[in-house]
C-alpha cells in the first residue's frame, strides 16, 4: 500500500506562531506516519507579495524551517523543500498560465479578497494575481492528493483541480490527480487584539519562538469582553479572544465548560481566564523555544536538512514535469 501524497506549504515572510500550531503544524505531525507528506517554504510565493523585501523573504526560509523542526516535523519522515530551487514549480507554473484566463484569476475568492484588503486595484503584482497558478504547479508536481489548508485557500484548491480537469481533457488522458482540501476544524485563530487574522505583521501574534515575557505580555493585553467591567457582570465568552485560544489549546476541555459556564453568569474575572490561558500557552511554547534555540545553533544541519529535501523533492517533481510535457504532446529534445 502506497500511503497517499500531502503537500503543504507556508509562505517565507516570518517565524511561524500559534495559530499555525492549532491550525497545521499539530496535524502535520500526525501525518507524518499515515501520509507521504512534503513541506513547501513557499519562497517563491512569498515574493508575490514581498518583492520589496527579498531580504525578510530569504531569511524567514531559515525561521520556518526551524519552526517546522522545533515542533518535531521529523526530515526522515517528512520532506521539508525549498520552492525556489525547483524548477519543475516554475516551469509548470508557465505551462498552467495557458490553462486559465486573467478573468478567472480575478475572480478566484481568495485573490479577491487580498486585492481588497492591500488596496492593490489595478496595481497588483502579476506574480501576485498569477500565484493561484503556481500553486496549482505546486500541489500537482507532487501528485498530491491531499491539501491541508485553511479555510480561506479552499478557492486556491479548487482552481488548480480546474486547472488539472483542462490539461487532463487536453491530454486525453488522467495524467495528473485532483487534490482535496482538508480544512481544519479548529478554523482560523484571531489575533490577541480580537482582529479576524493573527499575523505577525499584524503585530498580534505570538511567535512559537515568544520568549516567557511576550507570552505573559500579549495575553495580559488579549481582547476579552469590553462590557466585561467588573468580576460580578456576566461576561461574552463568543468573539472572546481568551476563550477562543482556550477552545484550541487547552486540554481540560470539561473544566473549561464549566468555567464559560461561570463567566457567563457573573462572577469569574478576566485576570482568572488569563492566568489559565497564560499557563497553557507557557507550557505549549516552552519546549518549542528550547528546541529551537539548540537547533539554531547548528545552520549547517538545518541548510543539510533543506538540501537533502529540496533534492528528493527535484526527482519527484521533475518527473511529473516530464509526464506532463510528454501528456500533452509537446516537443521533446
Ligand atoms: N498559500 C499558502 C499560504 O499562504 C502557502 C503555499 C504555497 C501552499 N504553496 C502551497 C499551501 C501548496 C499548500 C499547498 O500559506
Amino acid at each position: 500500500m502506497t500511503r497517499p501524497t500531502i503537500l503543504t506549504g507556508d509562505r517565507t515572510t516570518g517565524p511561524l506562531h500559534i495559530g499555525h500550531y492549532a491550525g497545521s503544524l499539530a496535524n502535520r505531525l500526525r501525518y507524518q506516519d499515515s501520509h507521504e507528506q512534503f513541506l513547501l517554504l513557499a519562497d517563491t510565493q512569498a515574493l508575490t507579495d514581498n518583492a520589496h523585501d527579498p531580504e525578510k523573504v530569504r531569511r524567514s526560509v531559515i525561521e520556518v524551517a526551524l519552526d517546522y523542526l522545533a515542533v518535531g516535523i521529523d526530515p526522515a519522515r517528512s520532506t521539508i523543500c525549498l520552492q525556489s530551487h525547483l524548477p519543475a514549480l516554475a516551469e509548470l507554473s508557465m505551462l498552467y498560465l495557458n490553462f486559465v484566463t486573467v478573468a478567472r484569476l480575478e475572480r478566484n475568492p481568495t485573490i479577491k479578497d487580498e486585492i481588497r484588503a492591500r488596496g492593490f486595484g489595478r496595481d497588483i503584482p502579476a506574480g501576485f494575481l498569477c500565484y493561484p497558478a503556481a500553486q496549482a504547479a505546486d500541489i500537482t508536481a507532487f501528485k498530491a492528493t491531499i491539501v491541508p489548508v485553511g479555510e480561506d485557500q479552499a478557492p486556491l484548491i479548487e482552481q488548480s483541480n480546474e486547472i488539472v480537469r483542462r490539461i487532463n481533457a487536453t491530454a486525453g488522458r488522467a495524467v495528473l490527480p485532483e487534490a482535496r482540501a482538508v480544512i481544519p476544524k479548529a478554523g482560523r485563530l484571531p489575533g490577541v487584539d480580537g482582529k479576524a487574522k493573527m499575523s505577525k505583521s499584524g503585530g498580534n501574534a505570538i511567535a512559537l519562538s515568544a520568549s516567557p515575557d511576550e507570552i505573559r505580555r500579549a495575553v495580559r493585553a488579549m481582547f476579552t469582553d469590553p462590557d466585561h467591567l467588573r468580576v460580578e457582570d456576566p461576561g461574552r465568552v463568543e468573539g472572546n479572544v481568551v476563550f477562543t485560544y482556550l477552545d484550541a489549546f487547552d486540554p481540560d476541555q470539561e473544566g473549561l465548560a464549566a468555567l464559560k459556564a461561570q463567566y457567563r453568569r457573573g462572577g469569574l474575572g478576566d485576570g482568572k481566564i488569563k492566568a489559565r490561558l497564560e499557563a497553557i500557552l507557557q507550557e505549549l511554547v516552552a519546549p518549542i523555544r528550547d528546541r529551537r534555540a539548540k537547533l539554531a545553533e547548528d545552520r549547517a544541519y538545518i541548510f543539510d536538512v533543506i538540501r537533502e529535501g529540496t533534492q528528493r523533492a527535484r526527482e519527484r517533481t521533475e518527473a511529473t514535469k516530464r509526464d506532463v510535457v510528454s501528456a500533452l504532446g509537446l516537443f521533446e529534445l
